[in-house]
């Protein structure tokens, strides 16, 4: 009797591990779904890659005070407020597609002192998929820091 009570947690603790391997299998198909990801993409939060390719003008707090600030010919932008200097909306498509721009950027007025960033992060992550699931958890950091 006791052998078929721990049998039988035995098999429901190999259902519930099938059932997890299953369920982590169809979240990560549905997270990406063309390519495969590279790990440096996948770790990389938000806030990582702000700290480490943003910051440096933008500040760590985006405000727009970094330590490079004062050797630019134009101050960079308080990031915190892109969304109350747009009337409340919060631009995420054209910004996605400026910070995965490959060639010129489509708006010389707001990109014309900034780097181009496709192009290491298209390389960095090995496929264009991969750097917008960083770019798309860069701006899911630099939305969750706009000041109203
Ligand atoms: C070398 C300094 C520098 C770095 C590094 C930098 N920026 Fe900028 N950024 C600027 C400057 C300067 C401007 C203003 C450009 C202009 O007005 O022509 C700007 C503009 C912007 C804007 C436009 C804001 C608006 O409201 O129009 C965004 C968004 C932005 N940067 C995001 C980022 C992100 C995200 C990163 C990191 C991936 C980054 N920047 C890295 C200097 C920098």
């Amino acid at each position: 009797m006791v052998w078929n009570l721990s049998a039988s947690f035995r098999l429901a603790g190999s259902v519930a591990a099938a059932v997890t391997v299953l369920c982590t299998t169809v979240v990560l198909t549905q997270a990406e779904p063309s390519g495969p990801l590279t790990p440096a993409s996948v770790r990389a939060s938000g806030q990582t890659t702000f700290l480490q390719f943003c910051a440096a003008c933008h500040g760590i707090d985006g405000r727009g005070m970094g330590p490079v600030a004062r050797y630019l010919l134009k101050d960079p932008p308080d990031l915190t407020h892109i969304r109350s200097r747009r009337d409340g909306t919060f631009p995420r498509e054209a910004l996605e597609s400026s910070l995965l721009a490959t060639g010129p950027p489509a708006t010389a007025e707001t990109q014309d002192d900034m780097m181009l960033w496709g192009p290491l992060f298209i390389s960095m992550d090995a496929s264009t998929d991969a750097a917008r699931v960083r770019v798309q958890n860069l701006l899911d950091f630099i939305e969750s820091i706009q000041q109203p």
